[in-house]
């Protein structure tokens, strides 16, 4: 019966392809059910005329103006997603920008969001090879400036002798502009303290710190130095794991990388169930969590049981916050709740106790996202945004747990299936992206109807329709024909008879200052590459 019925579902989602979707925010939650169940397509994206970019649309089950203000940063992936990349939206799900650059042939992209780096803020994200072969990510960091060009890519420093990439995990940027990195790689180990073979292999968790200016390394940890495989929760036994360099167990699986105020590494290991804490010799300071936890849970054990977690972040005052996928059935301890939730403890480093100081989940549409997923303090009020990760969602929380905005980026039907992923996302005020080229028109005389928009661009306020009967004229005098302030990521203008011949688009500040201007069309012959 059940089967059927979604056999009908898919074949009417088949026949009518994707429906029109509603554009703002609150329209979205009239169209939750439909969105749902697939009938704006499987992977929703809003279209334009003006550009070949398209982005997500989102799914707004829950809206608030608490969480009106902001960009969103994601780089939705999956087997789905036939190109990866980073995208802003704006708070009501608009595009603000992304990019179809492929950034060295990458067929994938994570952990995209807004650092500063010499006190600017910088887009930064992975993008690299996820493969199947290797079963890691080997990449590279990518800077980008407030004018959307590249200016730094990062690598991984080769120690050793071995070939090491940057891994899809973490690329966070410390006060100090060094940079914190995730890096995997094979390495031999006696794997019978789990019934392998003691000449197996591990698949090692790396983390190095490179200073971004000189691109000098200055510190390397390397888990199967420190942390036994004894101290995983993934199960090896009657897994193909281990037995070649291929196939190295991964036993640690590191996946975040803070630094505190007194230079001590906070990583987050998912398959050991372990926060550890090391000192800048090398010295393991404390664990938390797992086999080796060191620290008294004053909270019932609700402090120290997270399991398969992700983005662990040391915020000074005791406090850490991390995402709790607290995904049960795969080889760890039993964990008594049936959703993933943020997780805000209090540590004492000293006495060795842990207490949660608050947990965020949504108790009407709890998510148990199995991998992947960031729990972020947002700059935005005191709001909390846990992203789902393998289930493209995320909740904006206030601090006190409320849920204020519940917002999906692909449909309910394909959660369980992988086909559209957000390894993290985020929310940001701290952006203005300032591009280095023009605003785009798209013109089709016979339509009547000029498009404009200006990927990443965030201080147009009003967009400008001028005109000319000349075309070899100056900024001065050309004529305004028609304003519109700006909504969204394109807009458009009707054209009358009456308007001259040569036509641009300018973007105007809202202060009334013109940013920059499309190219002028000739509106009889369409696009002309004039020279103004
Ligand atoms: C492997 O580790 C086990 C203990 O877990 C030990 O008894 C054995 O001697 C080790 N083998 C080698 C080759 O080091
Ligand atoms: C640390 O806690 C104190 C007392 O609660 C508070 O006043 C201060 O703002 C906190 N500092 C940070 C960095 O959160």
């Amino acid at each position: 019966m059940a089967s059927s019925w979604l056999a009908q579902a898919v074949a009417v989602v088949l026949l009518l392809g994707s429906l029109p979707v509603p554009a703002a925010a609150t329209d979205m939650l009239q169209s939750g059910f439909l969105y749902d169940w697939g009938f704006y397509g499987l992977w929703p994206r809003t279209w334009f005329q003006s550009s070949d970019l398209a982005g997500p649309r989102l799914n707004f089950l829950a809206w608030d103006e608490a969480c009106a203000e902001g960009f969103y940063l994601f780089s939705p992936r999956g087997s789905y997603v036939s190109h990866s990349s980073p995208v802003i939206l704006d708070a009501r799900g608009n595009l603000v920008w992304t990019t179809s650059d492929r950034f060295g042939d990458a067929q994938d992209t994570t952990d995209f969001k807004i650092q500063n780096y010499h006190g600017q803020p910088h887009i930064t994200f992975w993008a690299g090879n996820n493969g199947a072969s290797h079963r890691y990510g080997m990449g590279s960091y990518y800077m980008l400036d407030e004018t959307y060009q590249v200016v730094k890519v990062v690598e991984a420093v080769e120690t050793r002798g071995h070939n090491l990439r940057g891994d899809i995990h973490e690329f966070h940027i410390t006060p100090q502009d060094t940079a914190l990195m995730t890096i995997y790689y094979p390495q031999p180990a006696n794997l019978s303290a789990v019934g392998g073979p003691s000449n197996g292999w591990v698949l090692d968790s790396i983390f190095q710190e490179v200073d971004l200016d000189t691109g000098d390394l200055l510190f390397e940890w390397r888990a199967s130095e420190h942390i036994p495989v004894s101290d995983s929760m993934r199960s090896y036994v009657g897994s193909d794991l281990g037995g070649s360099p291929t196939a190295g167990f991964d036993y640690f699986h590191i996946n975040s990388v803070d630094k505190d105020h007194l230079g001590n590494y906070i990583i987050s290991a998912r398959h050991s169930h372990q926060i550890v804490c090391i000192s800048p010799q090398g010295e393991t300071l404390w664990i938390l969590g797992g086999k080796s936890n060191m620290f008294q849970d004053l909270s019932d054990g609700r402090a120290t049981d997270f399991t398969w977690q992700h983005h662990a972040r040391w915020h000074g005052n005791n406090t850490l916050s991390m995402f709790d996928n607290a995904k049960t059935n795969t080889g760890g301890r039993k964990y008594a709740e049936d959703h993933s939730r943020g997780l805000v403890l209090t540590l004492d480093t000293q006495a060795l106790t842990a207490a949660v100081l608050h947990d965020y989940y949504d108790p009407q549409h709890p998510k148990q996202a199995e991998s992947q997923g960031s729990m972020q303090m947002t700059d935005l009020g005191s709001n909390v945004l846990v992203d789902y990760g393998f289930y493209p969602a995320v909740t904006e929380f206030s601090k006190e747990g409320n849920v204020l905005c519940d917002v999906r980026l692909a449909p309910w039907l394909i959660w369980k299936t992988g086909m559209v992923t957000s390894y993290r996302g985020f929310k940001t005020s701290r952006w203005i992206g300032r591009p280095w080229y023009n605003p785009v028109t798209s013109l089709t005389p016979s339509d009547g109807v000029i498009y404009v928009s200006w990927n990443g661009a965030t201080e147009v306020a009003s967009w400008v329709l001028q005109g000319s009967d000349w075309s070899g004229i100056s900024d001065g005098v050309w004529q305004d024909l028609d304003v519109q302030a700006k909504d969204g990521f394109e807009a458009s203008f009707d054209l009358t008879d009456d308007m001259p011949q040569y036509l641009r688009v300018a973007a105007v500040d809202k202060d009334g200052a013109l940013l920059k201007a499309s190219q002028v069309v000739d509106r009889f012959l369409c696009r002309l590459e004039l020279m103004t």
